[in-house]
C-alpha cells in the first residue's frame, strides 16, 4: 500500500514537471522598417520556451487588423478577438512561429491559453 502511494506520488510529480506554463510562450515584436500605405510593418516572433510541444495557443487579438494578409495556417483571427496560432498544428518544443502584419500601431497579442503535450 505504501509502495503504491510512493509510485503514485512520482507519477504525479513527473506529470507536474511536464506541464508548460502560459509564460513559456513569449511574444516579441519588432518594427521591420517597412512602411506600406503609411502603415508600419511589424515582425512577430512567438517562442515556445517549454521542453514540450504546445497546441491550441490562443492570443489576445482584440482590435487586431493588418493591411497585409497573414497566412491562415500561421494565424487565424476569430470574430471574438482571439487568434489561434498554427491551427491544428502543434508548436514544437523550443519551436518558433513568426509572421508579419502591417498597421499604424502595435497590437500586444498576449497569450491567453495553450495546451501542452509532453511525451
Ligand atoms: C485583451 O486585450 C484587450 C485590449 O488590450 C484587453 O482589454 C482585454 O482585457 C484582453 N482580454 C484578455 C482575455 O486578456
Amino acid at each position: 500500500m505504501k509502495f503504491l502511494t510512493i509510485i503514485l506520488f512520482f507519477v504525479l510529480v513527473s506529470e507536474g514537471y511536464g506541464k508548460c506554463l502560459l509564460r513559456d510562450i513569449s511574444v516579441t515584436q519588432t518594427r521591420t522598417g517597412v512602411i506600406v500605405n503609411g502603415k508600419l510593418e511589424w515582425s512577430v516572433t512567438i517562442t515556445n520556451k517549454c521542453p514540450c510541444a504546445q497546441t491550441n495557443v490562443i492570443l489576445n487579438c482584440t482590435g487586431f487588423q493588418s493591411l497585409e494578409s497573414i497566412d491562415p495556417s500561421v494565424l487565424t483571427l476569430s470574430h471574438t478577438g482571439f487568434c489561434l496560432l498554427t491551427p491544428g498544428q502543434p508548436i514544437n518544443k523550443y519551436g518558433i512561429v513568426s509572421f508579419k502584419y502591417t498597421w499604424e500601431k502595435q497590437f500586444s497579442l498576449n497569450p491567453i491559453s495553450s495546451q501542452s503535450s509532453c511525451s
